[in-house]
């Protein structure tokens, strides 16, 4: 088995924070996953996949397990449908090209979401509309504890806005292997609607899109306001957007008119966390390497050599100011290693 001592975790998370895994393993198979998990010498594990969804603040002093599962195959198939299969360690972009190239439907809205499968049911990824849950079938999860190989269907996984029971009481407990999705063979149920899509195909004069259409215009819109990570170290939205009541919205109307909502039921209604934040004045500001970005505040991001506590400070200062100014606590989608 190959473990390695002291590797730098820098290339591991799109972050790009420079901390130190003490003992490091790649993960190429599902016997192999077993065996490293037994192994009595490394009591403490540590899970790393596409590390798109984490803040690292300091070394880790476990055996970190890289997991690089890889494969991509149809399960089940009928005249409509198709149930395919992607292991862990497959790229969740490079899943939606695979779908889009053998005209399968449904992922299109979620084109450019950085990271692995394998972590897009923890935190329900989602994009322009779309959820992870729409097309989720069921995913295949390692019980740390026992090697077992245990199923979740959608009902299990307790999917909400970027939640899911393994944020919650499956938290740390299992390592999700693989997951299943259902796409469209034909008929494919586009989500269009949400506005800058619209806008983004009508500037094209596409009237009667495409999944390949709307995953363009996506990555159009993605491509203009969210920065790649391969260029400036991030993790997409750092917070998530809160939730308030209307009794809440309204008396904050008064004193805002202009802040935006969107209504979730009839009580509740989500405000963009990206507007708040830009309206305490970090929209762009930098502080040292670390820094709010100029095109979507909602997103913090690393010039270099921002360590993870330099991010968190600034997240809690954003924190701060959000709270004192609108009376709204809002909290990481991030995972905050501490
Ligand atoms: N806004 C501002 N200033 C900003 C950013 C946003 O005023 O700097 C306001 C604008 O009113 C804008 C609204 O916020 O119309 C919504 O902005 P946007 O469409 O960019 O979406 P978001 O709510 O900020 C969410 C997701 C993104 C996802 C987009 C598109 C969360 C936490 N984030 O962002 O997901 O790509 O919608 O669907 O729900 C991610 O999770 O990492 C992520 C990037």
């Amino acid at each position: 088995m190959n473990i390695q001592e002291n590797i730098s975790l820098k290339s591991y998370n799109t972050f790009g924070i420079d901390v130190k895994a003490r003992f490091f393993i790649e993960i190429n198979g599902l016997a192999q996953l077993q065996k490293v998990l037994e192994l009595e010498a490394y009591p403490k594990k540590f899970i790393i996949s596409g590390g798109s969804n984490m803040l690292l603040t300091k070394d880790i002093d476990a055996l970190v397990m890289h997991i690089n599962l890889k494969g991509i195959t149809v399960v089940e198939e009928d005249e409509d449908e198709v149930v395919v299969k992607a292991m862990a360690g497959e790229n969740w972009h490079e899943l939606v090209l695979w779908s889009l190239d053998n005209g399968y439907g449904g992922l299109e809205n979620l084109s450019l979401i950085p990271g692995n499968t394998g972590t897009a049911p923890i935190q329900n990824i989602g994009a322009y509309g779309v959820e992870l849950k729409d097309v989720f079938v069921s995913c295949s999860a390692m019980e740390i504890e026992s090697g077992n190989l245990i199923a979740f269907d959608a009902k299990d996984c307790e999917f909400g806005y970027r939640d899911s029971i393994f944020k919650n009481d499956a938290k740390d407990k299992y390592i999700i292997t693989s997951v299943n999705l259902k796409l469209t063979k034909k008929n494919h149920d586009l989500n269009t609607g949400y506005g800058a899509i619209e806008g983004e195909l009508k500037q094209k004069g596409i009237v009667y899109p495409t999944i390949q259409d709307v995953s363009n215009a996506v990555i159009a819109i993605r491509q203009s306001k969210l920065p790649d990570p391969k260029e400036l170290g991030n993790s997409g939205s750092f917070f998530k957007n809160p939730v308030i009541s209307k009794k809440n919205l309204e008396k904050l109307k008064k004193v805002h008119p202009n802040i935006p909502s969107y209504s979730m039921d009839k009580d509740q209604f989500k405000v963009p966390a990206g507007w708040l934040i830009e309206q305490c004045g970090f929209k762009g500001k930098r502080y040292g390497d670390a820094g709010v970005h100029e095109k979507q505040a909602l997103v913090l991001v690393n010039y270099g050599n921002a360590t993870g506590g330099e991010i968190l400070e600034l997240a809690q200062l954003i924190h701060q100011e959000v709270d004192s100014k609108f009376k709204i606590r809002i909290h990481p989608e991030v995972n905050i290693i501490k």
